[in-house]
């Protein structure tokens, strides 16, 4: 049986040059912006209060993803859906972040890889943040801040 550690042979990460490293520096250098990043910032603090946690959970996340290894166990969509207030204003930041991360940090094929999942991941969570709110999703449509009235 093969070890929940080991990297999939088939992993879509293989093919782009993607290692444990690159994971590990892509991971940090990026919470490392969104920590000091006007609109993400206050979120992340705010929600985060064991960062070296944080950033062990997320490199096994994008491990997982990329190669396959399994090291993840956990449900993303449950913690998002519980974020309060947060819009897709967020989610084109955190992208913004994101992309301009991979590009610096990884070569060009293991970025585009990272890129790709990270927007396939977050139009997915954006939808079960809406659907968790009751919001309607049309074609296109946005997640919306939720509003908050006196007394909530
Ligand atoms: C608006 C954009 C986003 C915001 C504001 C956000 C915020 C957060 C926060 C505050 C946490 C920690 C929650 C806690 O521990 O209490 C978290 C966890 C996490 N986030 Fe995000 N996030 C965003 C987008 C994304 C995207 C696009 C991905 C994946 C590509 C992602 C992946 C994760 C994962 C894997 C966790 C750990 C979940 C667990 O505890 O198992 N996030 N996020």
């Amino acid at each position: 049986m093969t070890a929940v550690r080991d990297i999939h042979p088939k992993a879509p990460g293989v093919a782009a040059g993607v290692t444990e490293h690159m994971i590990h520096d892509l991971v940090h250098g990026f919470y490392a912006r969104v920590r000091a990043d006007d609109v993400l910032g206050p979120i992340f603090n705010g929600a985060i209060d064991d960062w070296d946690h944080h950033l062990a959970k997320l490199c096994a996340f994008w491990s997982s993803v990329t190669l396959m290894t399994g090291r993840y166990k956990g449900s993303p969509m449950k913690v998002h859906a519980e974020l309060p207030g947060v819009s897709s204003a967020h989610f084109d930041r955190w992208l913004a972040i994101f992309r301009e991360t991979a590009r610096e940090l990884c070569p060009t094929d293991a970025a585009l890889l990272f890129i790709d999942r990270a927007e396939r991941i977050a139009q997915s969570l954006e939808l079960g943040i809406a659907v968790h709110r009751g919001q309607f999703v049309g074609h296109g449509a946005r997640l919306v801040a939720p509003i908050v009235q006196p007394g909530d």
